[in-house]
């Protein structure tokens, strides 16, 4: 297999890799290349593919043990991968606000990957914010700041009836989450445990306070900082086409999901790589039962 080619897309984060087949079993070699680009450059793109299901389970698993989501129900085979549809009926769209996926979990999600299966005929990009580039722009006195600081996250207000992804039924199985939730309480700056950079870790999804103070509190500081972190300067924009891959990293990743093709189909699927010690705890739990 020849050495993968790598093009950055923008200045804060994004690359775009070719030379590289990804329904194929890869080397470990080709795997740990593709490791060490998503964690360079946070995320990743990928053209031209065609996967089926398992193909994609597969790709996903050799970066760690996937997630079940706990209020989207998946694929019937495979309650790993997720369909992310949009019929021409819809009106919401999935993921159409800047956010990580899962930061309500004990421990934060690695990456996940998504799969482009049919798209409009136009629209329908997605954008992505580094949030590493986030937290290097602020003052050294913000920083001192926040690195102390905790938040917490949870999935309530989302996955409520009242929530946004509850508006999303016609055409995804979201389960409502009232009372199934936990909270928990995530540093505000994550230092990321393979590069080492720190990038801000609140979302604007889950991120309901900082640890230790009122929500009214609270609430000045997360919306300075909501409105700080999806500044053009750190983001890509990315135009999918059928076969398309982006697999981004969630710790120090947002992104946005636009809602800019009324009447059109969209479908993707999406795999997500949890943290070793979430999937033990899912396992744990599922025992325990
Ligand atoms: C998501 O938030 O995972 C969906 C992103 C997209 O559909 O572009």
């Amino acid at each position: 297999m020849p050495k993968l080619r790598i093009q950055k897309t923008a200045g804060a984060l994004g690359a775009e890799i070719s030379g590289v087949d990804l329904s194929l079993a890869l080397s470990d070699e080709t795997i740990a290349e593709i490791r060490a680009a998503f964690v360079e450059h946070q995320v990743i793109f990928f053209r031209d593919q065609a996967l089926t299901p398992e193909q994609q389970l597969a790709f996903g698993r050799r970066f760690g043990p996937l997630n079940i989501h706990p209020y989207v129900k998946g694929m019937a085979d495979h309650p790993e991968v997720m369909e992310i549809i949009k019929e021409p009926t819809d009106k919401v769209n999935f993921g159409g606000g800047w956010h990580s996926d899962m930061s309500f979990l004990e421990k934060p999600s690695i990456g996940s990957i998504l799969y482009a299966v049919e798209l409009p005929d136009w629209g329908g990009d997605t954008l992505f914010a580094s949030q590493a580039a986030a937290y290097e722009a602020l003052t050294p006195g913000l920083k001192a700041t926040l690195d102390g600081l905790r938040a917490i996250h949870s999935a309530g207000r989302e996955y409520s009836s009242a929530g946004h992804s509850a508006q999303k039924r016609g055409s995804m199985n979201v389960v409502e989450a009232e009372g199934a939730v936990g909270e928990y309480a995530h540093p505000v700056v994550l230092t990321h445990p393979e590069t080492g950079r720190k990038a801000l870790y609140v979302n604007p999804a889950f991120t309901m306070k900082f640890e230790g103070w009122s929500k009214r509190e609270s609430k000045p500081l997360l919306d300075f900082l909501f409105e700080h972190c999806r500044y053009e300067a750190f983001t890509t924009r990315f135009s999918w086409k059928p076969g398309s891959v982006a697999f981004w990293d969630n710790r120090s990743v947002w992104h946005f999901a636009l809602n800019d093709y009324p009447g059109q189909r969209r479908h993707m699927r999406r795999v997500t790589v949890d943290a070793r010690e979430t999937a033990a705890a899912t396992r744990e739990a599922a025992t325990a039962q």
